[in-house]
């Protein structure tokens, strides 16, 4: 038997169905609410209102919890591969050993990109931002490669083409922004050496795959997989409802994420950094600068819109932080601080009272910078992370089940009915 909500108004009772998840989350069904009540909900950003029932990924906030198809992200940092964790959730189950030399030799057919779209490269001003070009790249990629007659059938072609695809862009991207000659893919390496190759191999300087290094980009890519329904993974979905092609949807999640307030705070978190390495390490005053109201100041990398505890991912992400420095006896200054404003916040009354800890991204760009990819890039380097979350949420809003199209309601607050006025009449 349902267990059911009462609303009462307008002195009449309504009742409503109550949904019980998987793990015990709540929510009231409101689907007929305006039907019956004529009353609809407003939660501005969406803190206290879920879009959707999802078998993709479970977090819990409070308790710091993180699942991806309900494996511990911890488990899959340790024991799996990107490539294996992006198969896991786009398609429910982690791979036989079959599925997974199939899935490999997919993404290899598809990792080289159209030559002509080494031309929109080059006419980009050399200063566009790498997530500005993957944006519209992935976009153009609509152009090169029209979708497969059969979507229903052909999915998991245009879905791997894009994993696969989007490393090529990205390194591509950085190597025509620095004038040097496009690396392509190769045969031979895995996911995250080839990418890695692609950006840094060079004719006179071979790049030298370092495991340690391939491990590093594995885990920090594992802890971008997914995040269910946070902002860009919403805009995916929101796009995804009109039934437009998966890369304008993804190109929609890309932009989303670019924001320094998302997937952008990793780039923001470093220029932070930067800055406080540069100017003099005043510390306390950024603390106090980010608890003024009358400041614009955020900390960055700290704080979360459901994890009201520490960011699993950022304990594996500092972990990973310590453990490649320590390999290259590389001494960031950048890390030591980024410890040290950690402490002062975490002992800060209006941090623990607002539950304000390190995110994914307080630590992640120390990662990055560790191994080599430019401060402008991190947020490129999120994106490829959340691509295979973004195709699962993707795959699971167009079931029939579940596909409707997104269009919230909202309460009209402006002038009421009133006539044009003529120019000639107008103060
Ligand atoms: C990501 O949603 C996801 O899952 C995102 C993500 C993913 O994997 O997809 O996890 C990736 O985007 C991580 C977040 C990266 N962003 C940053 O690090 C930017 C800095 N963080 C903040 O801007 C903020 O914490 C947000 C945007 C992340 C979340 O903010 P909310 O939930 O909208 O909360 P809020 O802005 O309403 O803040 C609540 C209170 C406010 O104080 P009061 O007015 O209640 O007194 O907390 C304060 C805020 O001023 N606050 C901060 C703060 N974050 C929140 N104060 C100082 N520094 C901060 N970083």
């Amino acid at each position: 038997m349902t267990e059911r909500i009462k609303i009462i108004f307008d002195g009449k009772t309504f009742e409503f169905p109550l949904l019980i998840g998987t793990e015990g989350e709540k929510a009231i069904d409101i689907k007929a609410l305006r039907s019956k009540t004529g009353l609809i909900t407003l939660d501005p950003g969406y803190g206290n209102t879920g879009s959707c029932t999802s078998d993709i990924t479970f977090m819990d906030g409070e308790k710091g919890i993180l699942r991806y198809r309900g494996i511990p992200v911890e488990q899959l940092a340790e024991h799996s591969s990107f490539r294996e964790t992006a198969f896991l959730l786009i398609n429910g189950e982690l791979p036989t050993e079959n599925q997974l030399k199939r899935f490999s030799v997919m993404l290899n057919d598809h990792s080289l990109i159209h030559e002509d779209m080494q031309f929109f490269f080059q006419n980009l001003p050399r200063a566009s931002h790498p997530m500005g070009i993957l944006s519209s790249m992935v976009t153009a990629l609509k152009s090169f490669y029209p979708e497969l007659p059969d979507m229903e059938k052909d999915v998991d072609t245009t879905v791997t083409r894009l994993l696969s695809k989007i490393r090529t862009l990205a390194a591509m991207s950085y190597k025509i922004s620095r004038g040097h000659k496009v690396v392509y893919p190769r045969p031979d390496l895995p996911y995250c050496a080839n990418f890695l190759n692609m950006m840094f191999d060079s004719p006179v300087k071979p790049y030298k795959i370092d495991e340690d290094v391939v491990k590093a980009l594995n885990i920090f890519w594992i802890l971008h997989a997914d995040h269910e329904q946070n902002c860009s993974t919403s805009a995916v979905r929101l796009v995804g409802s009109g039934k437009v092609n998966l890369y304008a949807a993804i190109s929609a999640g890309i932009a989303a994420l670019w924001g320094p307030l998302h997937g952008g705070a990793n780039q923001a978190v470093i220029e932070m950094l930067e800055k406080l390495a540069t100017q003099g390490a005043d510390i306390k005053n950024l603390i106090e600068r980010a608890k003024d109201k009358n400041d614009p100041f955020r900390l960055m990398g700290f704080g979360h819109r459901v994890y009201k505890t520490y960011d699993p991912r950022a304990k594996i992400m500092k972990a990973t932080c310590d453990k490649l420095l320590a390999k290259f006896n590389i001494s960031d200054p950048l890390l030591d601080l980024a410890k040290a404003l950690e402490e002062a916040a975490l002992t800060d009354d209006y941090f623990i009272s607002h539950n304000l800890y390190p995110n994914v991204d307080f630590y992640s760009g120390i990662v990055l910078r560790a191994i080599g990819i430019p401060t402008n890039m991190f947020t490129v380097m999120f994106a490829i992370g959340r691509l295979p979350g973004w195709i699962s949420q993707w795959k699971e809003s167009m079931e029939e089940s579940q596909w409707k199209l997104g269009r919230p309601r909202q309460i009209y607050t402006g002038l009421m009915k009133r006539d044009f006025v003529p120019i000639e009449k107008r103060s």
